[in-house]
């Protein structure tokens, strides 16, 4: 497994790797690795003949200063993560690569970016949309995967995609859960052990909410999960909805003819996350 800092060495190991004939995937990451990402690794690697993973902890995607400061850092331990997987190269370059100057580009995402996520952490999509753009003009894959957890993220790119024709195909993963159910995620490791034990009652609820849809209407339905989520004393809701899986707005009748979606952010003290569920 190869680890690159800079696009110029990236670029011509790719180059070589194109004249070979094998295809390129690429899972974009933080860092701070954990089984879910390892997934898209393994996917990737069936999926491609050469298998690029980027680590870069993103400044223009945090809308606030604390959760940046907070993220986990530790590139060893995740190359030693990744050393055994289908990784074949390991881009983890410093900001000024990124971004040699700031990048002022403003994306309009319509509705995708205003409802969600895109309410409660303002500017955090145009950030995903500019350093995944950067990323796919850099390594130039044939594939990128994605994790289902981060639903939004997902139709954001795929319309990122779609309006500036790049020529990548996104694979959307599957969520991979710890044990009792909590969706995995890098910020789990930033919380204490007494709320960790506490937040599987995010994903936990929203088990038991899938099989509730012939009791309740969607709006009751959505009361009930904040309800039940905010009775745990370590948990407060920021939002639960079901939605159009791509439009991403709330579906008001369980009768409306679409894939439909339950996305919720709950705070556990000072880390907040983010896990959904198909409702069908
Ligand atoms: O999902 C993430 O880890 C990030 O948002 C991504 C896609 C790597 C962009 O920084």
């Amino acid at each position: 497994m190869q680890i690159v800092k800079h696009i110029n060495a990236l670029r011509k190991i790719i180059d070589g790797k194109r004249e070979e004939g094998l295809s390129i995937g690429f899972v974009p990451t933080m860092g701070a690795l954990h089984p879910g990402h390892l997934s898209l690794v393994d996917l990737a690697g069936q999926q491609s003949g050469f298998v690029v993973v980027s680590i870069f902890v993103n400044p223009t995607q945090f809308n606030d200063k604390g959760d940046l400061e907070r993220y986990p850092r530790d590139l060893q331990k995740d190359i030693d993560l990744l050393a055994p997987s289908a990784c074949q190269l390991v881009f983890a370059p410093e900001t000024d690569e990124i971004y040699p100057e700031s990048d002022t580009r403003q994306f309009n995402f319509g509705t995708l970016e205003e409802v969600m996520e895109g309410k409660f952490r303002p500017g955090h999509f145009n950030g995903v949309a500019q350093v995944v753009s950067r990323l796919f003009e850099i390594v130039q894959p044939d594939k990128a995967f994605f994790g289902q957890k981060d639903f939004q993220q997902l139709a954001i790119i795929n319309e990122m995609v779609r309006k500036l024709s790049l020529p990548v195909e996104v694979i959307a993963c599957p969520i991979i859960r710890e044990d009792d159910g909590l969706a995995m995620s890098s910020r789990n490791m930033l919380l204490s052990a007494e709320q960790r034990l506490n937040a599987a009652h995010i994903s936990a609820t929203l088990f038991e909410a899938v099989n509730k849809i012939g009791e309740f209407s969607v709006e009751n339905l959505c009361s009930w999960v904040i309800e039940r989520i905010n009775q745990n004393e370590f948990l407060n809701t920021e939002y639960f909805e079901i939605v159009n899986s791509v439009t991403l707005l709330p579906v008001k009748s369980w009768d409306e003819p679409c894939v439909k979606v339950g996305c919720i952010a709950v705070h556990c003290g000072k880390i907040r996350l983010i896990d959904n569920i198909e409702f069908k």
